[in-house]
């Protein structure tokens, strides 16, 4: 039986990808490749098409025996799901539409679904808990959490099992360094302070510091993208030993304020990695920071790269090995 990773070829994706390989899994990957790299895959069979497609889809469930969804395919920046949201409600909502009406034609039971910290909003309580409300400031969280939602009837009406992982902050790259972050445009904070390091920018642009935190600066709790991989693999296990859908926040449950990881940054990479005070960003709450106990208890999950030095070492020695992303091997 065969797991299917939707949008495999992305940054979380590929990850997953490598961590299924690892346990020996059966593994297709789906990925229109807008965003996705095939060279980040690790392993699986790719079928580069989008979810939209009936007849691709039909190809994919015909010729595979599926029997759990890892579903990541997704627009995610938050700043264009504001300026264009019509594309985020017809890839991100539409296309998950499509897979689980796919999943219920061929009687597919179990989706592991990426989701966001995205889908709270401003936070009522620090840390964040599932129970807490959910209110979203921009149109990505939105539809992250229409797509939860519409997974929820499924299961009511279909018996489709789901668990949503809402993960804050994802950094780092791969152990191997075969695989990382390569987003086009990037705009997380990690890469493009790795970019100032390398001299690819002049500096960083730190958007605020006049937050109600400590330094003024946003506080996000950050997580090892090779941690948020383990815990698809475990939510697939603990589908398939028969769990009711659920949904869990994946974090370290630490806050990192824009100022301290550009600090750890310099001492990681040994560089000055100059930074330039700006205007806030739209939509940037000013701490998000998650509980992740009830993961930990449920999916019996522990982040094994918990310290953010470790995860800018990892993201630092992929970005100075490849600082055009993939594209380093046709460039060079
Ligand atoms: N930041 C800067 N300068 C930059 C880029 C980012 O100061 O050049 C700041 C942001 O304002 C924010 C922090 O760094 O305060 C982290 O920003 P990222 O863009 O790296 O990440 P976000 O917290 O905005 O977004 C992440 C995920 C989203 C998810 C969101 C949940 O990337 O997919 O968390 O709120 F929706």
């Amino acid at each position: 039986m065969a797991v299917l990773v939707t949008g495999g070829a992305g940054y979380i994706g590929s990850h997953a990808v490598a961590a299924l390989k690892e346990q020996g899994e059966d593994i297709v990957v789906v990925d229109n490749l807008q965003q996705g790299h095939k060279e980040a895959l690790l392993g699986g069979k790719l079928y580069v098409g989008d979810l939209r497609d009936p007849d691709f889809l039909d190809t994919v469930f015909q010729e595979n025996a599926i029997d759990s969804i890892i579903h990541f395919a997704a627009n995610s920046l938050v700043g264009e799901s504001m300026t264009n949201p019509g594309k985020y409600y017809h890839n991100n909502v539409y296309g998950t539409l499509c897979l689980l009406e796919k999943m219920n034609e061929y009687g597919v039971k179990r989706i592991v679904f990426s989701s966001t910290a995205a889908t709270y909003g401003e936070p009522e309580n620090v840390p964040i808990d599932e129970y807490d409300r959910t209110l979203p400031t921009n149109a990505y969280g939105e539809t992250k959490l229409a797509m939860e939602k519409m997974m929820k009837w499924f299961d009511t009406a279909h018996a489709i099992k789901f668990i949503s992982l809402r993960y804050f902050n994802a950094a780092g790259a791969h152990q191997s360094g075969l695989i990382g972050e390569d987003h086009q445009p990037e705009t997380h904070l990690i890469p493009i302070v790795l970019e100032a390091a390398l001299g690819k920018r002049p500096h960083i642009s730190v958007f605020g510091d006049d937050y109600d935190t400590e330094d003024g600066t946003c506080v996000r709790d950050y997580i090892h993208v090779s941690d948020l991989a383990e815990a698809h693999v475990l939510a697939v296990h603990r589908l398939r030993e028969g769990a009711e859908s659920a949904v869990y926040n994946l974090g370290n449950g630490q806050g990192f304020s824009v100022k301290q990881v550009i600090e750890i940054a310099r001492a990681v990479t040994g560089r000055e990695i100059p930074a330039a005070i700006e205007p806030r960003r739209a939509g940037d709450p000013a701490v998000l920071v998650a509980s992740s106990d009830r993961a930990r208890a449920e999916l019996g999950w522990k982040p094994r790269f918990s310290k953010l030095e470790d995860m800018i070492e990892s993201a630092w020695s992929w970005h100075s090995a490849h600082p055009n992303g993939y594209n380093d091997k046709s460039s060079s």
